[in-house]
């Protein structure tokens, strides 16, 4: 079945980023000269899709009105001849049909996901996590869409991580199938040491079947008291078994003072207006690091 819907989950309060995300949703964060979730926003519509559910919070309105119109901004750029600008400003509101659903309690990524039951219905959904940014020449959840419609069955976009790293994302039991497609058999969240099944994790965005939201319906509460996205693909991941793709693409944790700072510097120095500027100002001052 065609993919044509996504959920983008941006309801976090992003505490790892404070005080950034205090009044800013994490979410609208910048790399250059554009915000994390337009980035995601993009990359959902390259690959085809048409519908996108973003679930939000209190005090991420923010978001809404940046994929909104501007006529006062139209306006303003339309009379000083910045009509590019002005085009530019448009094309950002009539990217997607999108929809917005506030999750009044934030009691995690499982349960913000189980928050788009009556959008999804009874289709396949891709979830796009609101703070991780893949940038490369294809769209990540595009790779993913195609296994769907190639195995049938949830799939979830894999990499590997530093070991040291595991206990703040998820390890997952895998076999390679043919060079970055795995058979995912079993998963666990924020593994303690020792617990670990593997150096992969599940980065960002994964295409998973609508049974999963009666399977969000059942879990308990997990890691950090929160419902867990992982703990639900686990027993999709045991009961019908899973894919695990190793999108191309290099992800971005926004949700990270690390991750925002590559995210910033690598996307610079690719950029047409500031790139060769930038270049330079960094061969000169890593000079002296
Ligand atoms: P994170 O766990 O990174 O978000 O969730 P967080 O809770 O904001 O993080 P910290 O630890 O406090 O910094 C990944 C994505 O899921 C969304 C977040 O907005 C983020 O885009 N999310 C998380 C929700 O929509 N609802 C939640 O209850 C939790």
């Amino acid at each position: 079945m065609k993919i044509r819907k996504a959920i983008i989950p941006a309801a976090g309060l992003g505490t790892r980023v404070l005080p950034a995300s205090k009044a800013i949703p994490k979410e609208m964060l910048t790399i250059v000269d554009k915000p994390a979730i337009q980035y995601i926003v993009e990359e959902a519509v390259h690959a085809g899709i048409e519908d996108i559910l973003i679930i939000t919070s209190r005090g991420k309105g923010m978001i809404e009105d940046h994929f909104d119109r501007s006529p006062e901004l139209e306006e303003r750029l339309s009379a000083t001849a910045k009509g590019t600008q002005c085009d530019e400003m448009v094309e950002i509101a009539n990217l997607a049909n999108i929809y917005y659903l506030r999750q009044k309690e934030m009691l995690g990524l499982g349960h913000a996901v189980s928050c788009g039951r009556s959008f999804v219905g009874n289709e396949p959904v891709a979830v796009l996590y609101g703070d991780d940014v893949i940038l490369g020449e294809t769209p990540a959840i595009g790779e993913l869409m195609a296994a769907y419609e190639e195995f049938g069955v949830g799939i979830a976009g894999v990499k590997p991580v530093p070991r040291a790293d595991l206990p703040r994302y998820s390890s997952l039991k895998l076999e390679e199938i043919r060079h970055r497609v795995h058979r995912i058999t079993d998963m666990i969240e924020k593994p303690a040491p020792g617990e670990e099944f593997s150096n992969y994790s599940i980065l960002g965005r994964c295409v998973l079947p609508p049974e999963i939201f009666d399977i969000l319906d059942e879990i308990p509460r997990g890691s950090g008291g929160e419902y867990q996205l992982t703990d639900a693909m686990r027993v999709l991941a045991v009961n019908q078994g899973m894919i695990g793709v190793e999108y191309a693409g290099t992800r971005y944790d926004m949700g990270s003072k690390l991750g925002i700072m590559m995210a910033n510097v690598e996307t610079a120095l690719a950029h047409c207006e500031i790139g060769a500027d930038f270049r330079a100002y960094l061969k000169k001052l890593a000079k002296d690091l």
